[in-house]
């Protein structure tokens, strides 16, 4: 067999502007592989034409780590070259002499590949993953989205060790083959109807078994639905059928859009670098997304396994029937899809307080992690202008806010016309790959004399311009003429390449709130939208001066900044009709407390942080006769060490970990009797259901618990920590077990040991659940530089796999990416741990590693000695010469 290989070409940055159509179609791929762990054959046998609107050229088709045994043009052999990773043929038929065969033998090593990217084995079975660009790591192809092709595939395995071979598509043919060297082999032959880029292909091998449902849809006829799980995750399927269940008719209801095939699989593995991938009619799963039953997983894990099944299967109109036409318009497909799953999951809500919790914890998702990002050197556009590594922007801002971008256009056209655009979407580009031009024209085309329509170019910079806007608000009361007038001025900070940024749109929802909670009746409108650097909304005959409620519900992706008195907040804590607003109140008043105690540079442990105002506000809100608990729950969360740090221009991550530890103890011994109340009240005994309401509940009494074994640290009382360690042994559900634990780890109690011990033995066999194990004790709240010895203990832990990214995630990234307290230390240790980690990783799966550099994004704005210790160690792994391209990009951009 012929090996080619060349030399380590150099990292280019590719660039939007430079988008080329394809000088090739491929119409027809049809695929042959034999499967074997160690060398693995791929006969893929093609029909292709040239594109007759792209001048005349070589065919060019990338591939990586294979080894190529033959190529043949129409039957004969025929002259190549390797150049650049890539397969280039010259001298191909010409154009009038119309569709020509192309014939590519080559072979893969799939139990070698660490990468998870192409095909690989993950506890002895197949699977794959294209997405972006892993095609071109099983055969030679055009591996970019907008060449769309129909595919046969066939998979030929061993039946012992692979009893199920599933593809995209339908099943034709299967059964055992025949001949020498073939015994105990069997096929399976697959065809997609639909066509489809190269990133939706998939294959999966192995001995699996599925839980099956079949269904009449109202639109699109008989389907049968299947979740394939290893032998023995059975009964962890239920929660995963009924989402799937619940996404295809939440998709036919909201946007008329209907199952297009005949069978859709979901296979779970336990090997993944991603959540999941929408693979047309085969998606493929971390395990983390689809395996759950009341014993081994949260509420957290049943909600988010409804949101990303929903998700993925959402795709298969926002992805797969329409696609991209290139990866620079990732969140064509990912923001209107994350959009869309958001929308689903708060649909599936039963009352609409659970719909404003939901919103409140997506935006909490997006203001932790996303404006970040949007600050720091990695930061970029919804629609990047170029990328070295497109793994590298799979991103909250790609997603995030790309879903908050599409949620704004819904916010302008109404939910009626957003629906109206997308079908207008749907009959413009079915079957093609397009941009995110196209979508925005098709919302605001279906919705002639919106403001969407009217301010389309401008409404656009939301994809062009990074950066998170700032909104500054400032009210003018004239009590003489009783007028209130409002001005509203808009600025975004400079971003990497990007030093002005033109005004956005900004869709403001707002309201006014009399100083006794009255929501006031006025002229204006409650949605005012911005589009100059400056706006003045008067409102007339007010009888005395109101308290402004601005951005309801979060109603763009931007940073208000408002100067509310203590009484204002107060207020709006109290009355404001928009719960998110309601909420937003709460941790203004948190918020303000923290960043004076951290700007008081004689801030000593166990020095008070909170006045009385504060806690009276927040035991009004905790016992509270009508407000629901899981509203109360993020009320009474206090913002997170990330998010403070963001308010400040420069850190000290162990000032801030000491303030909102102090905060937290104080809410502890200040509330003590209403948590005990919140405790014995919201604690229930009843079957597990793990809808809103009852997640709610549990969440409540989890923080409740939480806290009374934090105060119980300082009082020396041991009836709390002894009553959470029997609620640890004794819980009928993972949540309250899970919750009873992390209340004893994080207030260092002693019976944390026993319970962890305890909770290891239990679980052993639970790969997810030891995750939760490992993660919790990486993320606990440090105490005198405790985590980081104890993180390198459970690297040395026999259930400790650097090669499994969901265990090295648990334990890594929990330390680095969210333990803050624990990571950054004064002697720098933190960061040569992070640093080693990136290295090693990166030998072995480059995506992951990837992630994890991104833990010192924000470096810049540390205060010493953080700030020298972590650009040393950043130098320290961009000086490494054989770094991977994700990690080589994310580093070198750090330190620009
Ligand atoms: N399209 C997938 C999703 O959103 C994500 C796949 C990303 N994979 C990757 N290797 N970049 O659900
Ligand atoms: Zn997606």
């Amino acid at each position: 067999m012929l090996q080619l290989r060349d030399a380590q070409s150099a990292p280019v940055a590719i660039r939007r502007e430079d988008y080329q159509a394809p000088a090739f179609w491929i119409d027809t791929v049809d695929l042959c592989f034999d499967l074997d762990p160690a060398k693995t054959r791929v006969l893929n046998k093609m029909v292709l034409r040239r594109n007759p609107d792209v001048p005349a050229q070589a065919l060019r088709l990338d591939g990586e780590e294979l080894n190529l045994a033959r190529v043949l043009v129409n039957g004969q052999g025929a002259s190549f070259r390797i150049e650049g990773g890539q397969l280039v043929l010259e001298n191909l038929p010409a154009a009038e002499e119309g569709p020509f065969a192309l014939e590519i033998f080559t072979t893969c090593a799939p139990a070698k590949n660490t990468k998870l990217m192409g095909l690989y084995v993950s506890n002895g079975s197949f699977f794959t993953q294209c997405e972006a660009e892993g095609f071109r790591r099983i055969t030679y192809f055009l591996d970019r989205p907008d060449v769309m092709a129909s595919y046969t595939v066939t998979l030929r395995a061993d039946k012992t060790a692979y009893p199920v071979l599933l593809s995209n598509g339908n099943l034709v043919e299967h059964g055992p083959l025949q001949g020498e060297g073939n015994e105990n082999r069997h096929y399976a032959k697959w065809v997609d109807p639909h066509k489809k880029p190269s990133y939706l292909f998939a294959l999966v091998a192995g001995k699996l078994v599925a839980r099956e449902q079949r269904i009449r849809s109202r639109l699109g006829g008989d389907h049968l639905l299947q979740v394939y799980v290893r032998p023995g995750d059975l009964d962890k399927t239920e929660h995963a059928m009924q989402s799937l269940m619940a996404s295809v008719a939440w998709d036919e209801a909201r946007f008329g859009l209907p199952l297009d095939l005949e069978r859709f699989m979901i296979v779970a593995t336990s090997d993944f670098n991603m959540g999941a991938m929408e693979n047309k009619g085969l998606n493929i799963f971390n395990t983390k997304y689809v395996l759950a039953n009341q014993a081994t997983a949260t509420d957290t894990d049943f909600a988010n396994i409804e949101s990303v099944v929903g998700h993925e299967y959402f795709h298969n109109w926002t992805g797969n029937r329409v696609t991209c036409r290139d990866w620079f318009q990732l969140s064509l497909k990912e923001g209107l899809t994350v959009f869309r799953d958001q929308e689903f999951s708060q649909d599936l809500c039963a009352e609409p307080s659970a719909r404003a919790v939901k919103r409140i914890e997506d935006v909490r998702v997006l203001r932790t992690a996303q404006f970040p990002e949007d600050a720091g050197p990695m930061a970029h556009p919804v629609r990047p202008d170029s990328y070295v590594e497109i793994n590298n922007f799979y991103t909250v801002t790609v997603y995030e806010k790309g879903a908050e971008v599409v949620r704004m256009m819904q916010t302008l056209v109404g939910r009626d016309g957003f629906a109206a655009g997308m079908k207008l979407y749907f009959e413009r580009h079915d079957g093609q790959a397009v941009t995110c031009d196209d979508f925005a024209q098709a919302i605001a085309d279906a919705n002639p004399g919106s403001e969407l329509a009217r301010l389309l170019p401008q409404f656009k910079r939301w994809y062009s311009q990074a950066g998170t806007p700032r909104v500054h608000a400032a009210g003018q009361w004239d009590a003489g003429a009783g007028r209130y007038t409002l001005t509203l001025t808009q600025s975004c900070a400079p971003t990497p390449g990007q030093a002005l940024k033109e005004p956005f749109v900004i869709p403001v929802a707002l309201g006014l709130l009399g100083a006794d909670g009255q929501e006031l009746q006025t002229q204006q409108p409650a949605l005012f939208v911005m589009t100059e650097a400056q706006h003045q909304i008067v409102f007339e005959g007010l009888a005395a001066e109101p308290v402004p409620s601005l951005l309801r519900g979060f109603s763009a992706p931007v940073i208000l900044d408002i100067d509310y008195s203590d009484a204002q907040l107060l207020t709006l804590l109290a009355h404001d009709s928009d719960p998110f607003n309601r909420w937003e109140a709460g941790q203004r008043l948190a918020l303000r407390r923290a960043l004076k105690a951290i700007g008081d540079d004689g801030f000593a442990d166990g020095q008070t942080v909170l006045d009385a105002a504060f806690i009276d506000a927040m035991r009004e809100v905790l016992r509270h006769p009508r407000l629901d608990a899981a509203f109360k729950e993020l009320v009474l969360t206090l913002p997170s060490e990330t998010y403070l740090a963001e308010q400040l221009d420069v850190v000290d991550p162990q000032r801030i970990h000491a303030v909102r530890e102090a905060m937290r103890a104080q809410l502890a011994e200040a509330l003590l009797e209403d948590w005990q109340w919140a405790y014995e009240e919201h604690r229930d005994n009843g079957a597990y259901q793990p809808d809103p309401r009852s997640s709610g509940r549990r969440a409540l009494a989890g923080l409740a618990l939480a806290q009374l074994c934090l105060a119980a640290r300082t009082s020396g009382d041991t009836v709390w920590p002894g009553k959470a360690y029997q609620r640890f042994k004794d819980a009928g559900n993972m949540t309250d077990r899970f919750n009873a634990l992390s209340a004893l780890v994080a207030s260092a109690h002693e019976l944390a040991a026993p319970a962890l011990q305890r909770f290891h033995a239990l679980f052993k066999d639970e790969a997810l659940v030891l995750d939760k194990w490992f993660a919790l004790q990486a993320g606990s709240p440090d105490r005198n530089g405790n985590v980081l010895p104890a993180v390198k203990q459970l690297m040395k832990h026999a259930d400790f796999n650097l090669r499994n990214p969901n265990r090295a995630r648990s334990v890594i990234f929990s330390y680095c990416n969210a333990n803050p307290g624990g990571f950054h230390r004064a002697d720098a240790a933190g960061y040569v741990f992070w640093a080693d980690r990136v290295i090693e990783l990166d030998a072995i799966n480059p995506q992951v590693a990837a992630r994890l550099a991104r833990a010192l994004d924000r470096w810049k704005k540390l205060a010493e000695p953080y700030r020298t210790a972590a650009r040393e160690a950043l130098a320290r792994v961009a000086a490494k010469a054989d770094l991977s391209n994700d990690v080589r990009e994310v580093v070198t951009r750090a330190l620009d």
